[in-house]
């Protein structure tokens, strides 16, 4: 089966193409590099020992889209081109709606025109906004409280409303929790462009010596240590939930929404152990305020991926911290 990977030289992506071959897929990446790198490419090459067909391009592109679909004999997609981070959405709402939402419309028209209809979106646990409490489960309210988070709520509804009544449409929605970790080769990983927003990367750079020291954002939280908890997942765990949405579209159709976590939460402070421990490295950091938007804690009730997708995370917060480590100690700028 011939998979359509959009944003596929991104984090998520590149990881998820590793499991694509492993499993028998053939995956095509279409990305606009705008928040990832070519040099990525070549890594995938290296790790899969095949050639991945690949488009520089936008996915609003719809002429080129066409192409492209219809010549690589595209059956089925997975969607996670998208800009991503919270503050800039927030500063440029306009740019997040129409890159995330206008243009996924745009695609759906062309998967549409060609008869391709099976799409894993890639949603985020964000789409809670502030949960009641915790474990969360799918049936919780959605409840985005910034642009990002909206136009993930905006594209789920999109796919339900395109498996409505009988339709051909298979659609799956995954919320993910909070992916780390790397490929255990160390040759691809997370690469974030300037002064990194989320935690794990910003730890793994004070470890590095190339930030002077993290700030956390409050301890006055009402959690285990009064640091913010959440549920961090290994992201080949994560890409692995992908091939078992895919397995799960090739049997039903209509629209299923899944959660992806580990079902834990883990503190920032344990988060800093856990990684000073892996690195052997200190990371230097100084308690500060409470960064606005934020919420206390947040965990996956994880069971219905265990009952629909048959997909449960294996690796462990060690295990994460590692290949975090790996990656960024063999890569200390990234792809460039
Ligand atoms: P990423 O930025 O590393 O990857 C996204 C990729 O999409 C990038 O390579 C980017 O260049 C590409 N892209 C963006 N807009 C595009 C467009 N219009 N056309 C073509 N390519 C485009 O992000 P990631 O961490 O790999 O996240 C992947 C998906 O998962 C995103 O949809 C993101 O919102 C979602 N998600 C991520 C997290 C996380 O913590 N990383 C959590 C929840 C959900
Ligand atoms: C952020 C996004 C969320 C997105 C998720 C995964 C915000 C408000 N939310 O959430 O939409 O789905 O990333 O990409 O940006 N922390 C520090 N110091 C730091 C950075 C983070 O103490 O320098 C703390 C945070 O307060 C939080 C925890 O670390 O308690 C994790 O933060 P982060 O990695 O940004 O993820 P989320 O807050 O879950």
């Amino acid at each position: 089966m011939n998979v359509l990977v959009t944003g596929g030289l991104g984090y998520i992506g590149s990881h998820t193409v590793v499991e694509l071959v492993a499993a028998g897929y053939k995956p095509v990446i279409v990305d606009s590099l705008v928040n990832s790198n070519r040099g990525c490419l070549s890594r995938l090459h290296t790790i899969t020992n095949s050639e991945i067909p690949f488009y520089h391009m936008d996915i609003s592109d719809s002429t080129k889209m066409r192409q492209i679909l219809s010549k690589e004999k595209i059956t089925g997609v997975i969607h996670f081109a998208a800009l991503k981070a919270v503050g800039e959405s927030v500063a440029k709402p306009l740019s997040y709606y129409a890159n995330n939402v206008s243009s996924t419309i745009s695609f759906l028209e062309d998967l549409e025109h060609l008869g391709i209809r099976q799409v894993v979106f890639s949603s985020s646990a964000t789409v809670y906004g502030n949960p009641k409490s915790v474990p969360i489960s799918e049936d919780f309210e959605v409840h985005a409280i910034n642009p990002y988070g909206k136009t993930k709520s905006i594209i789920e509804e999109l796919g339900r409303d395109l498996c409505a009544n009988d339709s051909p449409w298979a659609w799956v929605n995954l919320r993910y929790f909070n992916p780390i970790g790397a490929h255990e080769s160390g040759l691809i990983g997370e690469d974030p462009k300037g002064i990194p927003n989320n935690l794990l990367p910003y730890i793994a750079k004070v470890a590095a010596g190339s930030l002077p020291e993290l700030v956390v954002f409050g301890d006055d939280w009402p959690t285990i240590d009064g640091t913010g908890v959440r549920d961090y997942i290994h992201v080949v765990d994560l890409a692995k939930g992908h091939i078992e949405a895919l397995r799960y579209m090739e049997r039903n159709r209509g629209e299923v929404t899944v959660n992806l976590g580990t079902g834990s939460g883990v503190s920032v402070l344990e988060l800093i152990s856990a990684f000073e421990k892996a690195s052997g490295r200190k990371v230097p950091y100084r308690i500060g305020p409470r960064r606005q938007g934020d919420i206390a804690e947040c965990f996956a009730d994880s069971t219905k991926a265990l009952k629909i997708l048959n997909w449960r995370a294996h690796f462990n917060l060690e295990r994460m911290c590692q290949d975090s480590w790996r990656w960024q100690a063999q890569n200390q700028r990234g792809y460039e």
